[in-house]
Parts: structure tokens; sequence; C-alpha cells
């Protein structure tokens, strides 16, 4: 325990968290070294990804319950022209292999059984994944994981056609993915084989496993790319800081094959290319977006260690505690290298602060408030009476956030969101 949590006040004082480039927000920047960031990470008293085996939590296997059967009903059948598939592979792989329709259409309930049977997530972090889909890319019950769903045209008091996962940029995609693309640097949202192969080089450097030491310097490089390659780059304060995060922790957390001797699980190169629907033998990688498959002999999380909300939340504050400058909220201006990350304190009228974001829930808490917030003015693009969207959303984030302690926001200032064209141009298509 005393060397981990050494090892975590080295990587800060030596580089981890001095290291974030210099034109990220100066409210973070403040926290380089500072007593608030030395404080929380001896406050995490052990190598963070290690908490729980340091602490005797070793989960327990049953091969039986564990096993994902990818045969039979369950055997591989590659997505037709009329089945949707979009920008998770989770939920890809579960509709080709029948944990969820096949046309890639599903109802709040499909993708709560469908996660829990197919990954083992916990009921709470499935049923606020869930509702959210439901409220913001379909008709309130059901939704699309790819592009529109016809069959959903005209429900639920609904403006227009629902979006699906895929029209859903900075709602719940977003820019910063592992594999995927950013939306205005590529103009679609498709796997990009370069940085399937970054990820997949770095676990092989790591004896071929891809755990979440791997997954953090990923994201880090990931996010530079995104500040010196895309000038509309915007992190959004939902889908940046709540469902960033989730996209990084869900490979290993989900995709790791779990066995008697790895309870934990292993992830191995091999599976991570059936998971992201790549073949061939690096580094000549080729994808087919669709096809994502569970592998032959794979072993889901066991039903006493399902991933919850306040595990998600661990995972995410120990990555953050690395690098601060996932917690920005902000963007590029307009060229690259121009980011500028908007103070949190100024967002939230001084609820949150970029010093309390590095503690306990407050990440979680600050994304899920400022939905609630934003969520009026990006509800009336959806539906023509808002009321019973909102209220559902308001449900699911009090549900989501009970025993979590947030601190409460009223109301927020966007006025320092319009000097990004990330932000702005979603608006301009009847987003926020
Ligand atoms: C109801 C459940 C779920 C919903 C609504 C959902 C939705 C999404 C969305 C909207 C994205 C795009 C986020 C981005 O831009 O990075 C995404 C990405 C992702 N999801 Fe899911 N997801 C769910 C469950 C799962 C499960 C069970 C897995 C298990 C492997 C998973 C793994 C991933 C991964 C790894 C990514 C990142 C993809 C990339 O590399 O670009 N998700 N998901
Ligand atoms: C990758 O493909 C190229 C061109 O077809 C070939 O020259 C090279 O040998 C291949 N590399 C590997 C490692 O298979
Ligand atoms: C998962 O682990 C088990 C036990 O070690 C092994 O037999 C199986 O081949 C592994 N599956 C994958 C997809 O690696
Ligand atoms: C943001 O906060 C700083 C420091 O509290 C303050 O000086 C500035 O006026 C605020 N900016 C806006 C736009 O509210
Ligand atoms: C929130 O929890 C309550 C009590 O368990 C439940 O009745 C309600 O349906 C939940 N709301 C949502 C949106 O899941």
């Amino acid at each position: 325990m005393k060397v981990s949590s050494l090892l975590l006040l080295a990587v800060l004082e030596a580089g981890g968290v001095s290291a974030f480039p210099a034109h990220l927000s100066e409210a973070f920047l403040h926290l380089r070294g500072s007593s608030e960031a030395q404080a929380q990470a001896r406050g995490i008293s052990d190598c963070p990804f290690a908490k729980r085996q340091a602490a005797g939590v070793i989960p327990p296997f049953d091969a039986e319950q564990q096993y994902v059967s990818n045969t039979g009903k369950h055997a591989f059948v590659a997505p037709s022209a009329t089945d949707l598939r979009g920008p998770c592979p989770g939920l890809n792989a579960m509709a080709n292999h029948g944990y969820l329709p096949h046309n890639g259409v599903g109802t709040i309930d499909d993708f709560i059984s469908g996660t829990m049977a197919a990954f083992g997530m916990g009921v709470d972090l499935a049923t606020f994944l869930a509702i959210y889909g439901a409220v913001f890319d379909g008709d309130l019950t059901s939704y699309s994981i790819g592009g529109p769903a016809p069959s959903l045209l005209g429900l639920g008091g609904l403006l227009g056609e629902p979006t699906g996962l895929s029209g859903s940029h900075n709602k719940y995609e977003g820019d910063t993915s592992p594999v995927h693309g950013d939306l205005y640097q590529y103009g679609n949202n498709k796997p990009q084989v370069p940085q399937f192969a970054a990820l997949y080089e770095l676990g092989q450097k790591n004896g071929d496993s891809v755990d979440l030491n791997v997954l953090t310097q990923f994201r880090a490089t990931r996010f530079q790319q995104s500040v010196s390659e895309n000038p509309y780059f915007f992190l959004a304060p939902f889908s940046g800081v709540v469902v960033t995060p989730a996209a990084y922790t869900f490979i290993y957390r989900f995709m790791a094959n779990k066995t008697a001797e790895n309870p934990m699980g292993v992830l191995n190169g091999e599976t991570l290319k059936s998971f992201y629907a790549i073949t061939g033998d690096y580094p000549n990688f080729t994808v087919t977006p669709g096809h994502e498959r569970f592998p032959d002999n794979w072993y889901k999380r066991n039903a006493l260690d399902y991933y919850t909300i306040p595990y998600l939340v661990e995972d995410a504050l120990a990555m953050q505690l690395q690098h601060p400058e996932f917690l920005s909220v902000g963007g590029n201006t307009g060229k690259v290298n121009s980011f500028v990350g908007v103070d949190p304190a100024n967002l939230t009228e001084g609820v949150y602060n970029a010093p309390s974001l590095l503690k306990g829930n407050n990440a979680f808490c600050f994304g899920t408030e400022l939905i609630l917030q934003m969520a009026p003015s990006l509800l009336s693009g959806i539906y023509d009476d808002v009321t019973e969207a909102l209220d559902t959303l308001t449900s699911a984030v009090t549900n989501a956030t009970k025993g979590l302690s947030c601190p409460q926001l009223t109301s927020i200032d966007k006025s320092q969101l319009g000097q990004f064209p990330g932000y702005t141009k979603l608006r301009s298509n009847g987003g926020y």
C-alpha cells in the first residue's frame, strides 16, 4: 500500500500532473503539485486501480455463471443493411449476438437486461445509461444504437426523428473517444484503425495486456491528439466528464476475460480485436464497423462484482488524479492547439471548483448536475412538451447520484461556452 501511494505522489511531483500542456485551464494549472492534489493522492491510500485487490476484495470466479455464449441463439449474425449499429462496441456486439434486438433498436429494459447478461453491468449504471439514451436519442421508451430508427418516428411527442446514439454528438457521444474519430475531424464517427493500433501496441508492450494503466496513458495521448488535430475539439459537460471516462474504463472492466487465475480479468490483443471488429495481423489491421463480436470461450464479470456507478466513479477519479486535464470542460477555439478550459467555478456559479472536482464523487456529480441544468434547452429541440422527458431525466439522475452527497446546482452560467465552435455548431443544429 505504502509503495503505491508513494508512487502516485511521485507521479504528481515528477511530472504526471505537471506535464499537462500549458494551454489548459488556468484553474487546473493551479493544481499542479498543489497541496490539494497531494492531499488527494494521499487520500487514495494505495495504487488506485488495485484498490480492491489490496483490500482483499478479489471477486469470485464461477465459470458456469460467467461464460457468455456465442453459439446457438447467441451465434454471431452480421448486421444487414437495415440493421442499425453505432459508436458503442459493447452494444454492437450485443446486437450481433442476440443480447439486444438484432435490428439495433431496444427498449430501456432490453438495455438493462442485455448489459447485465452479456457483460455484468450493475443495474444502477445500466438503468442510468439506458434511460439517458431513451431521453436524448429515442422516444423516451426505446432508442437505436446507431442512426435514426424509422419505427420510432412520430412517437412520444417528438418534433422530428430521434437521432439514435450515432447522432448524439456532445449529448452522449463525444470527442477524444478511444477508437472512434472526432466528428468534426473525420466527418463521421467511425472507428479509426490507427487509434486502435496505438492502443493495441501499448497492450503488447505491457505483456499483451490492456489494463487501466495502459488505458490512462492512451487517453492522455488521445486528449493531446484532439487538442493538436481537431480545431473543433469540445469536451461537453456530460459526454466529456461522464461518458468519456466510462468509454476508457469499460474497455478493461468489461472486455477483459475473467478467469480463475485472474478473476479481475485480462484483456489481450486478440480479444480487443474481436470486440472492435478488427481483423488482420498487426500492423495490417482492417476494421469492419458493425461486426463487433464476442470471442469464443469468453467470461464476463461475476454477479457479485457487477460494474456499478460507485465503481466507475472510483476508476474515473484514479485517472483524473493522474491527468487533471481529463476534467476540463472546454475545447479548441477554431484552431488546433487553442485549447481553453472553462473554470468550473464560473460554469457552476461557485458550487464546484477545480480542486473540489478531484475529490470523491464530485466529478460524476458535476457532469450529471450540469446535464440536468442544460436539459430544458436541449430537450426543447427534441420534444414538443419537455415535461415528461425532463421528469424522467431528473428521476434518473436523482437515482444515479443517491448516496453520493452531490453538491446541488440550481443554475449555471453557459456564457463562456460561446467561444467554442464545437459547442456553437451543435447549438445551430438544434442542440444546446
Ligand atoms: C445501456 C448501455 C450503454 C450505452 C447507452 C452506451 C452508449 C455508448 C455511447 C453513446 C458511446 C460513445 C461515447 C464516445 O463518444 O466515446 C459508447 C462508447 C463506448 N462503449 Fe458503450 N454504451 C453502453 C454499454 C456499454 C457496454 C456494456 C460496453 C462493454 C464493452 C460498452 C463499451 C463502450 C466502449 C469501449 C466505448 C468507446 C468506443 C471507442 O473506442 O471509441 N458500452 N457507448
Ligand atoms: C503488412 O502488409 C504489407 C503490404 O501488404 C506487407 O508488405 C507486410 O509484410 C505486412 N506486414 C506484416 C507484419 O504482416
Ligand atoms: C479466457 O480464459 C480462459 C481461462 O484461462 C481461457 O480458456 C479462454 O480461452 C479465454 N478466452 C479468451 C477469449 O481469451
Ligand atoms: C470567472 O471567474 C473569475 C474569477 O472568479 C472572474 O474574475 C470572472 O469574471 C468570471 N468570468 C465570468 C465570465 O463569469
Ligand atoms: C428511481 O427510483 C425509484 C425508486 O426506486 C423508482 O420508482 C423510479 O422509477 C426510478 N426512476 C428512474 C427514472 O429510474
